[in-house]
């Protein structure tokens, strides 16, 4: 039995995003508290309604700083071999993405470099990675695999994420994409399909390595009907789904997302409006990524009016990985989507938090301030929100709270 006058710790007179959906906006809390018992908030409201008569072991005063929920960076590949510094000098000189990927550059040499990089390897690479998103207070992240596209180093790379979150106070959830690009010694797209679906998706989610599965639906990566597929065999073992869609053409990527009810769709600059009514329905996730829009100079921005219009939940992620978003910053991301996207300062910090955690299936445990959820947070050397995603390269985070600590 918990005893309900004990508090671990308290934070106090603090001004609060709390990004409750039941308050309007943010949620704002002028003057706000915040408690934490067992890892969990059991208090958040205005610092003079604190219960009276608590046994607290810690108290802090905020000094009128900033407190959002913990960021949530709900889209990485943050585990991969090499990097692609060459491939962005060729594209200064005039390639194009498709052109280097067509020539077995782009995701295939990520591939040969993640083939031979050790477990160890592998987390010593991303380790500096995810260090650059904690400083930022993100207390929570997704990892995809889809640079071995084969057993062996997909479940390496799959275990490199859950080693990382041995090893530093972060929530790390994993997405399987095995269907991100075709392996060269694959006959075809369809043989390769029916592989991962038969075998290799199976056995990884035997080995306890998968919390999701994820594929790349575009015309240089999987059909929808070979998509399609991949969701039927993640279905079959009671994995949540999620799609890399219409980020360089429309395939009907966000269609298929949402008929398959799948968490989030990704990227999504090439979604039409249907693809957006159809995401509203199914309460399907729109994750923005505009690092990957920037890095690739894209000129189409997805379109935010249609899925505002279809209440369409949007996040923003930073997709770090080494071809398409070699992005170690949240806010920058929340940044980009402001002054690229043009969504607002509300949305943009709901999509790194609420919304986020909601692309994760994680809606429940994290990404709010509210009774009940896990005591994520960041503490701002900041007064208000717009400051978090106005600035660019520069971190006001003041401290990082994980499960109370
Ligand atoms: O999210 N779109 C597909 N996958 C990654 C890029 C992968 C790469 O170029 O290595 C993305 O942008
Ligand atoms: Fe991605």
């Amino acid at each position: 039995m918990s005893d309900k006058s004990r508090i671990d710790r308290v934070w106090r007179h603090a001004r609060l995003a709390t990004l409750d959906p039941h308050r309007a906006g943010l949620g704002i809390i002028e003057d706000g508290a915040i408690a934490a018992r067992d890892g969990r908030i059991v208090f958040v409201g205005r610092d003079q309604d604190l219960p009276g008569g608590l046994d607290v072991d810690v108290a802090l005063d905020c000094a009128g700083r900033l407190i959002t929920p913990g960021l949530v960076d709900c889209h990485t590949h943050l585990v991969f071999g090499g990097n692609r510094a060459n491939e962005f000098e060729m594209r200064l000189n005039g390639a194009s993405y498709r052109e280097i990927a067509e020539a077995g550059g782009g995701i295939l040499s990520s591939v040969r470099a993640t083939r031979a990089a050790s477990q160890a390897d592998l987390v010593a690479g991303a380790l500096p990675r995810l260090d650059a998103l904690i400083a930022e207070g993100v207390t929570t992240l997704e990892i995809k695999s889809g640079y071995g596209l084969d057993h062996d180093t997909e479940a390496r790379m799959l275990r490199a994420a859950r080693e990382l979150a041995r090893m530093r106070a972060v929530t790390i959830r994993t997405s399987f994409l095995g269907a991100h690009a075709l392996p060269p010694e694959a006959y075809s797209k369809d043989e390769y399909v029916d592989l991962i679906c038969r075998d290799t998706l199976p056995k990884l989610a035997r080995e306890g390595l998968l919390d999701a599965v994820d594929a790349f639906c575009e015309t240089i990566a999987f059909s929808p009907q070979q998509c399609s597929v991949v969701f039927e065999a993640a279905a079959r073992l009671r994995l949540p789904v999620k799609l890399h869609a219409d980020q360089l053409t429309n395939s009907g990527g966000a269609k298929l997302a949402a008929d398959c009810a799948a968490l989030s769709a990704d990227h999504l600059e090439f979604a039409d409006e249907a693809g957006a009514a159809a995401m509203g329905r199914s309460g399907t996730v729109a994750v923005l990524l505009p690092g990957a829009y920037y890095f690739l100079r894209e000129t189409q921005a997805p379109p935010i009016a249609h899925f505002r219009r279809h209440g369409v939940p949007m996040a923003v992620a930073t997709d770090c990985n080494p071809g398409s978003s070699p992005l170690t910053s949240l806010l920058l991301a929340a940044n980009m989507a402001a002054t690229l996207f043009r969504m607002t300062i509300d949305e943009c910090l709901a999509g790194i938090t609420r919304e986020a955690a909601r692309a994760l299936g994680l809606i429940g445990e994290v990404g709010t301030l509210e009774s009940g959820k896990w005591c994520d947070l960041a503490i701002w050397e900041a007064e208000s929100p717009a400051e978090l995603v106005y600035r660019m390269g520069f971190n006001p985070l003041h401290a990082r709270i994980r499960r109370g600590q």
